[in-house]
């Protein structure tokens, strides 16, 4: 079991996994309706799976346009989830096919939120693709149209995710156990 920053890490996810699943994604949102897409990672958890996903949209013949948005999610477990729009995109998205990428969907509050600013914004098509799927956990009325796992319901760590803003550098995906004696 890995050891970071005198924490034991079980890994759900290795990179090996994860670089697999990846590619098969994009080559399912190749065969897609999609066209002439922009992607717009959502920060700050997706931006290690929004650049692997990229380069694997180019290997699967895609050009994507890439744009960044910051939202943060006050409450996002309870009932009263407050969305705030923290950083915007910098492009016009009217008549464009959108790839929203997130880490997880735990909630759907953020990615609902997302999808439907960039809808009422003009978009043609807003499609949303996650690395994990926290299901059990939905409470707005979302679902991805691109998943690469579902996930157990814990706290997961890595590949871009943290905890306290540590553990985001880990390739893997994984869960703190406990700590080292
Ligand atoms: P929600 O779908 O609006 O509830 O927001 C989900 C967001 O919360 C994700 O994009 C993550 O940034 C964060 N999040 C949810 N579950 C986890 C987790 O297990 N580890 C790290 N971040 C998480
Ligand atoms: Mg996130």
């Amino acid at each position: 079991m890995p050891i970071v920053r005198d924490k034991k890490i079980e890994v759900l996810f290795s990179e090996e996994v994860i670089a697999k699943r990846i590619t098969e994604l994009a080559e399912e949102v190749a065969l897609s309706e999609l066209r002439n897409i922009l992607v717009i990672s959502v920060l700050k958890g997706s931006f290690v799976f929004a650049a692997d996903l990229i380069r694997a949209f180019h290997r699967a013949g895609l050009a994507p346009e890439v744009e960044f948005i910051s939202i943060s999610s006050y409450g996002a477990g309870t009932e009263a989830g407050e969305i705030r729009l923290l950083r915007d995109i910098d492009s016009d998205v009217k008549g464009r096919d959108i790839v929203l990428i997130d880490d997880i969907l735990e909630s759907g509050n953020t990615m609902k939120y997302t999808r439907e600013l960039m809808l009422s914004r003009g978009a043609n098509r807003v499609a949303v693709i996650t690395l994990l799927d926290k299901s059990v956990r939905r409470k707005a009325d979302i679902e991805a149209d691109f998943i690469g796992f579902e996930c157990p319901d814990q706290f997961v760590v890595g590949y871009g995710m943290d905890v306290g803003h540590a553990f985001r550098e880990l390739p893997f995906v994984g869960v703190v156990t406990g700590s080292v004696e």
